[in-house]
């Protein structure tokens, strides 16, 4: 890892599971992180989770407790953007709600120094979109990262229609020094990875619907005969259920196929508040 490559000064926008996880990488890796949420209940529950998450990463002796303490150290919390104006990455990883994005890159735009890195950690949202509200498109790209964050190896480094080579290599340099595997990828609807992984996860969907057979069997097909680390249904209640209906609703409507739609069941399960883990239900009981 060449720690020059990683950026000294960070923000991330958002402290629910994937904020609080890219802000644990990037502060366990060292650079300084500024966490920002409007919710300071969220943002407790966003360290507390980075706190809990290290002990697991120290008690599997993969960092020492000193190490893991220094990077707590280097966690700072905010609930203003305003405060943002000497960061030079800032990774936003709110809710997949456009306006919700583009007023924050708006303001963004407005405070964080003109050679600032903006980032969308979007699993979906068009970043030539999130970009065209700012006044440095060139300056806007995608970084997704995958949950649970401190984990999993990929970033997917997404282009954006102005996003320029010398932004996409900085923010591919820096994956890399956080011990990721970037992949670049443009700017069409749901990436490489949700265009993938989604499909697949409606279709176990539309086999439960129509009784091909149990949850624990098409879980258990995927797992044991495809080798995945967990069946679609449990990956859908870790990824939420609500969270899965947007992309596939992104997917359909963006690429105007049919084989996009999403099925009834998810459409019912999302209805009914079964969001999977997070609501303590799903295709699962969690509580
Ligand atoms: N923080 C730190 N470490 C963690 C962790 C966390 N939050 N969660 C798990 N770990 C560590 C464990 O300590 C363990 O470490 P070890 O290998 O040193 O023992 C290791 O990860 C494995 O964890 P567990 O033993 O608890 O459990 P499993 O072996 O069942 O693995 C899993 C859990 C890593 C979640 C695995 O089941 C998996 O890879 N599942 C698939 C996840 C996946 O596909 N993610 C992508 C979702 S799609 C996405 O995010 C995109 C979005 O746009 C929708």
């Amino acid at each position: 890892m060449s720690s020059n490559d990683l950026f000294e000064r960070v923000a991330v926008i958002g402290a629910g599971t994937m904020g609080n996880g890219i802000a644990q990488v990037f502060a366990s890796c060292g650079s300084a992180v500024t966490l920002v949420d409007v919710d300071g209940d969220a943002l407790d529950r966003g360290v507390a989770a980075i706190g809990k998450s290290l002990a697991r990463v120290v008690k599997k002796e993969r960092m020492s407790q000193e190490d893991a303490d220094a990077a707590m150290g280097r966690i700072s919390r905010s609930t203003r953007l305003e405060d943002l104006s000497d960061r030079e990455l800032i990774v936003e990883a709110v809710s997949e709600r456009a306006d919700l994005k583009a007023k924050i890159f708006r303001t963004l735009d407005e405070v964080a120094p003109a050679s600032a890195i903006l980032a969308s950690n979007t699993s979906s949202i068009s970043i030539t979109e999130i970009a065209a509200v700012t006044g440095r498109a060139d300056k806007v790209i995608g970084m997704h990262f995958m949950n649970p964050v401190p984990v999993m190896k990929l970033v997917e480094v997404i282009r954006g229609q102005e996003t320029s080579d010398e932004t996409t290599d900085a923010v591919m340099r820096a994956s890399t020094a956080l011990g990721k595997e970037p992949v670049e990828a443009n700017d069409y609807p749901g990436f490489v990875s949700n265009r993938v992984l989604m499909p697949m996860i409606n279709e176990a969907v539309f086999c439960l619907m129509e009784g091909v057979a149990t949850k624990e069997g098409i879980d258990t097909v995927m797992k044991l005969g495809m080798a995945h680390p967990m069946g679609p249904l449990t990956l859908a209640d870790l990824i939420g259920l609500d969270v899965c209906l947007d992309i596939l609703e992104v997917l359909h409507r963006g690429l105007g196929d049919d084989k996009y739609r999403p099925c009834p069941l998810l459409r019912r399960m999302v209805a009914a508040g079964r969001l999977g883990r997070k609501s303590g239900k799903g295709f699962y009981d969690y509580e």
